[in-house]
């Protein structure tokens, strides 16, 4: 017999009726969920307790209607919306109604695996003791994080776990509405069927901000079909070290299009989130600097001088807060010896007061308690709850799994040790922002929402994303694109795999388990060889070569001979899904039998080989380069990401992704960027914006208004560029500027100013048209200062590529 949740829910917990003369905003809440109907899971072979990885299927056979198309309200988006510094009238008169505790309540958000029972099912006394005794306000992470143990929950079966909760939450205890987080990074990847779109890396390598919106609009809308209101994206530190196990997860390495993609990203989640109910709370995150690690490893110490935050990682966090993002989360551990979670000059003055950011603060997973369990900077619970909150404009925190935050809050206002309008500030700040989101009206998930889950719209989203973000690197003799009648040799595990294309943060927080394999993503994605199969019409055979680890896995010999009989060879390169400490690494020398099998085939036979890197970080490639003949870097594509590289491969469209960070040659690169000093080495395997495509293009026609550059006086910068080649091809553009002499501060190599992508069809020209300020060639001094300093200056067109165009000007102060 099929037991819906909300049936056993509505047996067991009577609903309370709301008291009368309660704060005006809580007499009108929802407090019904809607009902949707959930098979079991109750037992497996009668027993209770589930093992761990049990098949989904088995689990939760439900999958979303994932209807072609769908239109949603629109609602004007014209105008950045975002928090403000003052409360409403109604937000003040339920915040003064609340008392102590149901204020440190709503300042706690707690782990979705708390209330999760050994069966899958919602424990229901834990629940109700967490928000009866405990009164918390906010929840995070899906239903499937209990110890990655139930896998991944459809938007029916997760809502209705949302929408249990929330019912407890709006009968119990304060009745104030929880605020659900989860982190959909790019898709609402804890959901099942929901569209898995590339990673931000990915999507910066696009060059074109507009997918970062478009990821943003999809991820929110099936985040909000599993009656979640808020994620914790996008992720706004520029990427600062190659090795960080989170690479995937920045924009890329360039403070500008950082920013843009962090902007888009941010207007893309939340539209007009103050109407708009298929939109979420967008959070910026980790509030910073938290992409320097000292040693690569994840939360190891950073050290960045103050003036190099300025000038590199404060402005993409800045165009978050431009976007009206909703709220932020601070990063862990420590940033120049002092922890952030306790720093006053970076949680309030750099943010609060310099980067004027109102929305609402998180912390990143249990980090006031790690002040006194890891780093050693607090005594106890106490100590490290009253450090934070006294030292910082912290609002919530992401404890996790105990009570102890909520306890010891409750504590130090008793104690007067946190003055109580610290914590309305706090309280007022979640508070506004619920009722910003809609969940005073209607709490629950909308059940409309979830048949457009997966929706093939979304799909076509997801692939133009990652054909715009393929980096051809290398085409000797224009090996590729391939022919359908060439014989071709594809080897690498990669090659025939969804979960390693679609990176960490899906299905569990470091991506699939090797027991659910590919088979979790059951239709929702496709492989390089489905596309290849597409595209040629043929069942083509693929070997594995050696495992996703590098180990060799098939006969070698064999492997040499099949290449010398192919007419061409394709060899992918990954590595094994993971994210934070999980995907620490000491090198990133490639294994050793993955560079033998590509030194064999290319030194045994004469078959023309190609590499195609589906990877988080940047491997050391190397002699490989000088080896093979083609080279594609696809990042990790998203779960879709199979026919996109297929059809760059087969010349379906021309290449048009560039590197969106510095691709190192060896290790003591790792922490090199395309901004570093002008006469400093720049020996890069793949240069910051390096990439080309199919066609020969030319640039010419490179001109400005003025060859003067003043503050307050802005130039135009136009350049034409023909494409000589035989395709259509988006090309971008990217505009640098290059102070040749700068008293004092060594000037950069190059700083991106522009860019701008258009289509260029074969045998035209294109116009792309830029302006220049010289506001933007400000720089932070090491007392702080932002400064001008007069010098020539020279813009390029395409730094990094053979086809660049170069004008110089002259900057002046005034
Ligand atoms: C990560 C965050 C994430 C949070 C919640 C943390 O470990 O650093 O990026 O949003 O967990 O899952």
């Amino acid at each position: 017999m099929k037991v819906s949740l909300i049936h056993y829910l509505v047996s067991y917990l009577p609903l309370i009726a709301l008291v009368k003369g309660q704060a005006a905003l809580l007499n009108n809440v929802a407090t019904s969920p809607p009902e949707i109907d959930v098979p079991g899971p109750a037992t497996i072979d009668g027993v209770v307790c589930l093992p761990p990885n049990i098949a989904y299927q088995q689990f939760d056979p439900l999958k979303p209607k994932s209807v072609p198309t769908y239109s949603l309200p629109q609602y004007d988006e014209s105008k950045v919306v975002g928090p403000t510094a003052n409360f409403d009238a109604d937000v003040i008169e339920l915040l003064n109604s609340l008392t102590i505790e149901e204020k440190a309540g709503q300042m706690t958000q707690i782990f979705s695996a708390m209330f999760l029972g050994c069966d899958g099912n919602i424990n229901m006394t834990a629940t109700i003791e967490w928000f009866d005794k405990w009164k918390i306000g906010s929840v995070l992470a899906d239903p499937a994080s209990g110890g990655s143990r139930f896998n991944y929950n459809s938007p029916q079966r997760f809502a209705n776990f949302s929408n249990t909760i929330q019912q407890v939450a709006t009968t119990h205890g304060s009745k104030i509405p929880m605020i659900y987080g989860l982190d959909s990074v790019r898709g609402a990847g804890f959901v099942k069927g929901a569209v898995v779109l590339p990673t931000a890396v990915n999507t910066a390598a696009t060059f074109n901000p507009k997918h970062a919106y478009e990821a943003g609009k999809i991820a929110a809308k099936d985040t909000r079909a599993a009656g979640v209101h808020w994620t914790f994206a996008p992720l706004a530190d520029v990427s600062m070290e190659k090795r960080w196990p989170r690479n995937f997860e920045n924009f890329g390495e360039d403070p500008y299009l950082a920013g843009e993609m962090v902007y888009n990203s941010v207007r893309g989640v939340q539209g007009n989130y103050k109407m708009d109910r298929s939109r979420v709370a967008a959070c910026m995150k980790h509030f910073i600097g938290y992409t320097a690690p000292i040693n690569g490893k994840d939360q190891e110490p950073r050290y960045i001088p103050w003036n190099y935050l300025m000038e590199y990682a404060v402005p993409s966090f800045q165009r978050a807060i431009d976007a009206g993002v909703a709220t932020g989360m601070e990063s862990y551990s420590a940033l120049n010896g002092q922890d952030v979670i306790s720093s006053s000059y970076l949680l309030k003055d750099l943010l609060r007061d310099k980067m004027g950011f109102k929305g609402m603060m998180v912390t990143d997973f249990g980090e006031i308690n790690s002040q006194y369990t890891r780093h050693m900077t607090a005594f106890d619970a106490y100590d490290a709850t009253r450090t934070t909150l006294n030292y910082t404009t912290v609002d919530m925190s992401m404890v996790g799994i105990s009570e102890n935050f909520t306890n010891a809050t409750i504590y130090l206002i008793n104690g007067k040790e946190i003055p109580i309008s610290r914590i309305d500030e706090s309280v007022g700040r979640i508070l506004q922002l619920k009722k910003d989101l809609g969940l005073f009206e209607q709490p629950f998930s909308d059940p409309t929402l979830i048949d457009t889950v997966g929706s093939a719209q979304d799909i076509e989203v997801a692939r133009n994303t990652a054909r715009e973000s393929i980096i051809l690197h290398q085409n000797k003799d224009n090996v590729l694109p391939l022919s359908v009648d060439e014989k071709v040799l594809f080897i690498g595990p990669n090659m025939n795999s969804t979960r390693f294309m679609g990176g960490a943060w899906n299905v569990h927080y470091d991506g699939p388990s090797d027991a659910e394999g590919d088979a979790i993503y059951d239709g929702y994605g496709d492989t390089i060889m489905l596309g290849v199969q597409q595209i040629t019409g043929k069942q083509i055979g693929w070997y594995n070569g050696f495992n996703i680890d590098g180990k060799r896995v098939d006969d070698y010999d064999e492997l040499v001979r099949l290449a010398r009989r192919a007419d061409k060879v394709v060899i992918g390169f990954g590595e094994r899904t993971t994210t934070e400490v999980l995907g620490d690494i000491n090198t990133l020398v490639l294994p050793v039998d993955q560079t033998e099998l590509v030194r064999r085939i290319t030194h045994e036979t004469s078959t023309p080989t190609v590499l195609v890197l589906v990877q988080n970080r940047p491997f050391s490639l190397g002699s490989i380069p000088d080896w093979v003949d083609g080279i594609i870097n696809a990042g990790l594509p998203g779960a879709y990401g199979g026919l996109p590289i297929a059809e760059a491969l087969y010349g379906k469209y021309s290449p048009n992704g560039r590197q969106p960070y510095t691709y190192p040659k060896m290790d003591y690169q790792t922490k090199v960027t395309y901004y570093t000093g002008i006469w400093n080495e720049y020996d890069p395997q793949f240069a910051f914006g390096s990439g080309f495509g199919y066609n020969d293009i030319s640039y010419s026609n490179i001109t400005v208004s003025s060859k003067e550059l003043r503050p307050g006086c802005p130039i135009t910068v136009s350049v034409s560029a023909t494409n000589n080649g035989k395709m259509s091809q988006l090309e971008p553009v990217l505009m640098y500027t290059t102070q040749n002499i700068r008293r004092r501060y060594t000037p950069e190599k190059y700083r991106l100013r522009s860019f701008d992508k258009k289509e260029i069809i074969s045998g035209a020209t294109v116009n792309f048209n830029f302006t220049l300020t010289a506001e933007e060639m400000m720089f932070w001094t090491v007392e702080l200062d932002h400064i001008l300093e007069e010098g020539p200056v020279t813009i390029t067109m395409n730094a990094f590529n053979k086809n660049n165009v170069t004008l110089p000007i002259y900057l002046y102060t005034s």
